[in-house]
């Protein structure tokens, strides 16, 4: 049986895009948020490979209520699922939420390499290994602050090097057997150097395109493999329209490498 990365590929492939829309729809009624999430899913299903959901949805909806009927229908047009979930805790409490997500529908989630390895994210890891699941790392953020944190310069404390540290983030994407690493469109020059460590090994996402300002067509030339995007479809007077010109945007880019 084939697990997340092949599978959102193979369904990108069969149905020519990449783009991964983030379902960022806001309200606080649940009977209105849900009948607007499946509108949009109805309307760019053709257009997208896979639909990322936010914690404010899970907490609108709750899990096993709405969101897990949105995972449901998503599947039954034969899109991917990626929890938005930016897992940072110890690994006994990151187990049990993934375990949450993976048991209501989730084919991935995303999770914050900063909180390492042994006793941070190698529960979850090996759980989705034995399931099947996916995994996606935080690389670099699309957001101005993320120079804070994941541009920072630090030193190595394998080797004393001194390296950026969403160098060392990709590095781990690759050693960790990362289903995915997230790199901000915002950065196309971080997104052509993780691309050259992972050398399509872990594809890349890249989030932050339009409104966040970020150039989708950049972003895939420099290495993106997909674009998830949230509110320049789901804010848009036509969901459909929005959705169709950027995936055909995209389509017309090839990488570089
Ligand atoms: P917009 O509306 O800006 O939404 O297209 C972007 C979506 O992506 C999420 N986001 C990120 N998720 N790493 C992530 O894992 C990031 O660096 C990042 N930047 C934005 C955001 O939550 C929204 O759903």
């Amino acid at each position: 049986m084939p697990c997340f990365k092949e599978s959102i590929k193979k369904v990108s492939e069969s149905s020519g895009t990449n783009l991964v829309l983030a379902l960022d729809i806001q309200g606080r009624d649940p009977q209105t948020l849900l009948w607007r999430c499946i509108q949009i899913l109805d309307e760019v299903a053709p257009y997208i490979c896979a639909v990322k959901i936010n914690k404010p949805l899970v907490l609108s909806l709750s899990l096993k209520g709405g969101v897990s009927k949105i995972l449901d229908y998503a599947h039954n047009l034969g899109l991917m699922t990626i929890m938005d979930e930016k897992l940072n805790d110890v690994s006994h409490i990151n187990l049990e939420i993934a375990e949450h997500y993976f048991e209501a529908g989730f084919d991935a989630l995303i999770a914050n390499p900063f909180v390492g390895w042994d006793g941070g994210l190698n529960s979850i890891f090996s759980l989705a290994k034995r399931t099947c699941k996916g995994v996606l790392l935080l690389v670099y953020m699309s957001h101005g602050g993320a120079a804070e944190g994941y541009g920072q310069t630090v030193i190595d404390p394998e080797t004393g090097e001194t390296k950026p540290q969403y160098i060392i983030f990709a590095e781990e994407a690759l050693a960790w057997g990362a289903d995915g690493a997230i790199v901000g469109a915002t950065q196309p020059d971080k997104v052509r150097a993780v691309r050259n460590i992972l050398q399509g090994w872990v594809p890349i996402y890249s989030p932050g395109v339009i409104a966040q300002g970020g150039d989708p067509s950049i972003a895939v030339s420099a290495g993106a493999d997909y674009i998830i995007v949230g509110r320049a479809i789901c804010e848009s007077v036509s969901p459909r329209d929005s959705a169709f010109s950027l995936r055909e945007r995209i389509a017309k880019i090839s990488r570089s490498d």
